[in-house]
């Protein structure tokens, strides 16, 4: 099933998982000065992409979201493989000037894929750092050609109850959906992922392609994309829709804005270890330099 595009990545581009090992081995040394540093500064740090601590991928894709293949965290490994990926296509329609059926292999043909090492924050209040591979949302919406008077743009997951036994029951409305705003969708650190480490996405993480929005709550990231739509008007949201009090359409990580039921001012890393202990959640999930400015005169509190 492999996907044959080029990627510009080497295996030599992907640092070995055993070197993150040594590397969190030598900073464990100085873990009482970082626990101090956090305490006292984190609320306003930002991410330094270079230093962040790539989870393994053992952690990565053994420990996952994706109610279309059970609600459990190990249910999405246990139960993905038997998903098809290949062929794979995305529909692009809605306001757009060259809508129609774009096959998996075609868009990769046109994009520009790199490796972006970003802070995941789940609405659970737990974190991941990750190694994707992917290219830009923005260059497949210029691709399409986003016309005027088009606001929002909205995702759909693929609905295949044949190989996905979550969808045979009502958690969710399927199909699984997701919606950002234009600006949000424009925004550079918006990536449509195709990777991790360097390998291709495991099913269990959305192959072959979903998105990743660095700043958001991971139900943003929307898994095995269908189709998407240019439109005018606010889209409907799988999880605003399941729970409105709980789950805003905008979904920002905001550590001063609580899910009604938990806090969400701190969260646990996965990985075990020293580095399991709860940590501060950052503004915009550390990437508030970057987008703080889409909110501008937006109270967070009401549109959440
Ligand atoms: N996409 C689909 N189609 N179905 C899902 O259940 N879960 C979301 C998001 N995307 C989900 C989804 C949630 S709640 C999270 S936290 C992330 O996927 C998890 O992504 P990961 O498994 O790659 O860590």
């Amino acid at each position: 099933m492999a996907h044959r595009y080029t990627s510009p990545l080497t295996a030599a581009d992907v640092t070995p998982p055993e070197l993150y090992f040594n590397r969190r081995a030598i900073l464990a040394g100085g873990v009482a000065t970082l626990g101090a540093g956090l305490i006292g500064g984190a609320a306003h740090a930002q991410v330094n992409n270079e230093e962040l601590e790539p989870n393994s991928w053992e952690d990565i894709t053994s420990y996952n979201n994706y109610y279309e293949f059970g609600t459990g965290k190990s249910d999405p490994a246990r139960n993905a493989g038997q998903l098809t990926t290949s062929p794979w296509s995305i529909e692009i329609d809605g306001m757009v000037d060259n809508p129609g059926t774009y096959s998996f292999e075609d868009i990769m043909s046109e994009m520009t894929v790199e490796e972006r090492i970003y802070r995941f924050r789940c609405v659970e209040a737990w974190s991941m750092v990750v190694p994707w591979n992917g290219f830009e949302l923005a260059d497949l919406l210029n691709m399409a050609g986003v016309q005027d008077g088009a606001r929002y743009v909205a995702f759909e997951t693929l609905v295949r109850p044949e190989e996905m036994p979550g969808v045979r029951s009502p958690v969710l409305d399927w199909p699984y959906r997701e919606g950002l705003r234009l600006d949000e969708a424009m925004h550079p650190l918006t990536i449509m992922a195709t990777g991790i480490y360097g390998r291709e996405i495991p099913n269990q993480n959305g192959a072959p392609i979903r998105l990743v929005v660095p700043w958001k709550y991971g139900f943003k990231s929307i898994k095995s994309i269908v189709r998407i739509s240019l439109v005018e008007d606010e889209p409907p949201t799988s999880w605003n829709m399941a729970n409105p009090r709980e789950y805003g359409f905008y979904s920002n990580v905001n550590p001063n804005v609580d899910h009604p039921r938990w806090s969400q001012a701190s969260e646990r890393p996965i990985g075990g270890g020293l580095f399991a202990r709860r940590q501060p959640t950052l503004m915009f999930n550390g990437y508030e330099t970057e987008v703080a400015s889409l909110y501008e005169g937006m109270d967070l509190s009401v549109y959440f």
